[in-house]
């Protein structure tokens, strides 16, 4: 086997390239994010956005290509740290002493396989929900194109929708807040007080990040898709 699968096969490569494909992940995100709020722009900006992502056409398949094997790989180095370490402890996670003072385990990183397989299924049944969801039309400038704006807002009207997103999304807080500070702990990062200071601000980071996503849904279900940033 060449080294370098070997190093990226071994238990440090692995811890190395989820903390990679996570920092990767986490652009993807702010990416998202910034096309998301553009729903808030304009009553055409957020269609228009999405007109213009889609007319990269080959381009975007490979894009898109990209992300969902970062997604998968991610899913699968976690899964299989999880493994590991569940079979390093045969004691089935009773307390015991180590050389280094007690563990650095909090709520978030001890559900990282938790939120993360609820990513997962929250992600397949999110792009079931928008891209291949129903396809109503609209037109910008005389040009017909996909009026996906109508679809999120029709989606968050709905209770059940508004709030099984909202639910999923304060869970990535969790995964997102762990899983930032980790990369940088994988990186070499030693655990001292820059990187407790760290951690708290991979948590404001996460809080943020994840409190613009979830602030659409809510805005558009408590105003009835009729408020001031989103009404036509
Ligand atoms: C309020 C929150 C969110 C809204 C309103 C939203 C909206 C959308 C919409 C409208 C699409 C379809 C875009 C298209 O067809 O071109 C989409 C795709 C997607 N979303 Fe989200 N999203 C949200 C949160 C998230 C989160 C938290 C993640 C990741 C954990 C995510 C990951 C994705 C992915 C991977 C795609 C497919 C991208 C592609 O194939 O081009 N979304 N989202």
């Amino acid at each position: 086997m060449p080294s370098i699968v070997k190093a990226l096969n071994s238990q440090v490569g692995r811890k190395l390239m989820t903390g990679l494909t996570g920092i990767a992940l986490i652009l993807f995100l702010l990416v998202h994010l910034a096309g998301n709020l553009t729903i808030f722009a304009s009553s055409t900006a957020f269609n228009a956005y999405v007109e213009q992502l889609h007319s990269l056409g080959p381009l975007l398949y490979v894009a898109e290509a990209i992300l969902a094997f970062l997604f998968l790989y991610h899913a699968v180095l976690g899964i299989n740290i999880w493994l590991h370490r569940r079979k390093a402890r045969p004691e089935n996670y009773k307390t015991y002493k180590t050389k280094g003072g007690p563990s650095h385990q909090s709520l978030a990183s001890k559900s990282m396989i938790f939120t993360g397989m609820v990513m997962l299924i929250f992600l397949v049944v999110h792009i079931i929900h928008f891209k291949f969801g129903p396809y109503y039309e609209t037109t910008i400038d005389g040009e017909t194109v996909r009026d996906l704006r109508k679809l999120v807002v029709e989606a968050f009207v709905r209770p059940v929708d508004t709030f099984a997103y909202v639910g999923v999304l304060v869970l990535v807080i969790f995964h997102l807040s762990h899983g930032f500070w980790s990369a940088f702990t994988s990186l070499g990062m030693k655990h001292n007080e820059t990187s407790k200071r760290l951690q708290l601000v991979a948590y404001g980071f996460a809080i943020i990040l994840m409190a613009a996503f979830i602030f659409i849904p809510l805005y558009i279900f408590f105003t009835g898709g009729e408020g001031a940033l989103i009404s036509y």
